[in-house]
């Protein structure tokens, strides 16, 4: 942010981005349809969302558009979401950063404990392997629960 006189500040394109994304997402050929129903439903919502890709059914690597949103979650404080084919490959690749807590959540408890424990920031869901419903229902308890902090931020803190 630049200020050049008392009233005037110049919010620059950047700083605007993160200022008004509320969650990146990302996933690979194997998450697209599942992602594409994330996106609609956390516009509903009023979340600000941004895709990071992919942007169509074509094969791709998942690595690589894990490591967008890893970025973009370790630059602004925000948090992610990822989708592949299972998950898995989502959240191995996320968890390779500092920094990066991502968890592989297939029901509403571990989405729920996560964020109480872990303080989880990205989510990893797999579109072969949770349906539509139950994956907006752990998108959106994931997005709710705030971290429990305490004894868990020390734990954290270890990893
Ligand atoms: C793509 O076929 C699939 O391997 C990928 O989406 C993911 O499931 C990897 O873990």
């Amino acid at each position: 942010m630049i200020n050049y006189c008392k009233n005037v500040t110049i919010v620059t394109r950047k700083e605007n981005k993160y200022m008004t994304t509320d969650i990146f997402i990302g996933s690979d050929h194997g998450g697209y349809k599942l992602k594409n129903e994330i996106i609609k439903h956390l516009d509903d919502l009023n979340y600000k969302v941004q895709d990071m890709g992919c942007y169509t059914e074509e094969a791709c690597d998942y690595p690589a558009i894990a490591k967008k949103v890893v970025n973009e979650v370790l630059e602004t404080g925000k948090k992610g979401i990822l989708v592949c084919g299972t998950g898995i490959g989502m959240s191995i690749a996320a968890n390779r950063f500092s920094g990066i807590r991502a968890s592989h959540c297939t029901d509403t408890f571990t989405a729920r404990m996560t964020r109480m424990h872990n303080n989880s920031n990205i989510l990893c869901l797999g579109e072969r392997i949770t349906g539509i419903g139950l994956a907006l229902d752990i998108v959106d308890i994931w997005l709710k629960t705030e971290f429990e902090g305490g004894r868990h931020l020390k734990r954290i803190n270890m990893l």
